[in-house]
């Protein structure tokens, strides 16, 4: 590997200096801190008390009195943006009115109120910019509720579900819940998925799978997105082979630009409304407490009859039958929360927050780390940063988790994700997930310090 010449001097705490010493050309004191101008054979890698040149007046020095551990592994929404004060405002006029409390305590229509769903439809297709219609709609108690309902409609004991190479945890432990394997789909050099090979495995051996699930948009954990192509090329598989594809949406809304919206969900290419099913949540766009989410299809029920539409299968599973939308009072504090424009605002604070968070945290990562070492990839939306590290790393996941405790910083590693029973040396099994909607930057920054301290000390060796 070629020497590595970092342009600008930068400053570092003496412990770290002493571990980098052997490889650095140029080291001298200045106002109490070692300055080095570094070659490095082996890597590059900056440390937390980093004030570069440049002056960059975001990297603060660690808190020396902050011992917390920094939750980087949590995939939670910031407690202090919740809209408190929008939700509570609108609530209050909502309970004020005898008849709308009156009409929350009966029983609500099986797929959610129509007055609930054109509110949710008109929200979502304005957000958009496409049509989504009241009908096209069916309100669950979040995502995770939904693909319980879907596992029980459309799989049986024993099968498998195909998912991609990573995904969301929590799914996985839905589908071990309901005794159902979980494959991993085969993938191209890159990551991406190959769908020829899932169209020949579907054509060998259809029986044995139930679905698939996928989480097209800002993916839990990769961030990856699937491009429009890829879309429509899944609709029409999932359709040739009549099989079901839940696509998890949950993180859809949450794109950092308005100029770049994400492809449309998944199931608007799917012109039945019989093969996919796109699932989204009011955890990540409102708060998880509401535990209310919706299921959507491209094409409405034509009547109730119509049980080859996914509407009219969640509405005809019998938890609904019993008790009615599964959802019913917060689906309508919801809707009059939108009324209000509570929640249009809320969300645009959410995007503009989360685009900054997730810039700090990159940023103060890249500064730290080079590419050749572990690399950080950019998103446009949703809550996670994945790194993947190199072959200096990989062999030593284990160690450096521990080593991340140490230094006061959890994160999420890649073999969480990963379908339980599938060799554990894929590419994504050492890769870190790292959340940065729940903390804001100073904390970011100071998680990107600590983690870096352990890689060093894991690469190294030796303990800081
Ligand atoms: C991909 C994905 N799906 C679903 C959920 C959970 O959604 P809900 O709270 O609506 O069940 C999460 C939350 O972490 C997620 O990351």
């Amino acid at each position: 590997m070629s020497p590595v010449l970092f342009a600008s001097p930068l400053v570092f705490s003496p412990a770290s200096a002493a571990l980098f010493s052997y490889s650095a050309t140029t080291c001298w004191k200045f106002r109490g801190h070692h300055i080095l101008i570094m070659t490095l054979d082996v890597l590059r890698v900056t440390v937390d008390t980093v004030l570069t040149t440049t002056g960059s007046s975001a990297m603060s020095p660690t808190d020396p009195t902050s011992d917390e551990l920094i939750r980087l592994d949590w995939g939670w929404p910031s407690l202090e943006l919740n809209p408190i004060a929008g939700f509570q405002a609108s609530s209050l006029s909502f309970f004020a009115e005898a008849d709308k409390v009156q009409s929350a305590l009966h029983y609500g229509s099986f797929a959610g109120s129509d007055e609930v769903r054109e509110t949710y439809a008109k929200f979502f297709s304005h957000q958009r910019a496409e049509a989504l219609e009241a009908e096209q709609i069916f309100i669950t108690s979040g995502a995770g509720a939904a693909m319980g309902l879907l596992c029980d409609i459309h799989a049986e004991r024993g099968q498998s579900v195909l998912t991609q190479g990573a995904t969301y945890q929590n799914a996985l432990k839905i589908f071990a819940s309901r005794q159902l394997h979980v494959e991993p789909i085969a993938e191209l050099p890159g990551g991406d998925m190959d769908l020829t090979a899932l169209d020949a495995l579907l054509s060998r051996e259809r029986e044995r799978f139930a679905l698939i699930y996928l989480i097209p948009t800002f993916a839990n954990p990769t961030g990856r997105t699937l491009d429009i192509d890829t879309r429509r090329a899944l609709v029409t598989l999932a359709q040739r082979h009549e099989i079901l594809i839940i696509a998890d949406e949950v993180y859809h809304p949450l794109h950092f630009s308005d100029d770049v919206p994400p492809p449309p969900v998944l199931s608007h290419f799917d012109e039945t409304g019989r093969f996919v099913v796109s699932l989204g949540s009011f955890t990540k766009i409102g708060a998880p407490g509401l535990r209310l989410g919706w299921a959507e299809t491209g094409k409405s029920p034509d009547d109730h009859r119509d049980s080859g539409n996914l509407i009219t299968q969640l509405s005809q599973h019998g938890t609904v039958q019993n008790g009615g939308c599964l959802n019913h009072m917060t689906s309508m504090l919801v809707a009059e929360f939108i009324r209000t424009g509570g929640l249009s605002h809320h969300l645009s604070n959410l995007r503009r927050t989360y685009r900054e968070r997730s810039r700090v945290l990159h940023k103060a990562l890249t500064e730290r780390l080079s590419p050749e070492f572990i690399s950080v990839k950019e998103v446009s939306g949703g809550y996670y940063l994945w790194l993947e590290p190199s072959e200096v790393l990989t062999g030593s996941m284990t160690a450096l988790a521990e080593a991340a405790e140490r230094h006061g910083i959890r994160y999420r590693a890649g073999n969480q994700f990963v379908p339980p029973h599938h060799p554990d040396e894929t590419v994504v099994s050492h890769g870190i997930r790292l959340c940065f909607a729940f903390y804001p930057p100073r904390e970011l920054q100071l998680g990107a310090a600590r983690l870096t301290r352990a890689i060093i000390e894991t690469v190294s060796g030796e303990r800081a």
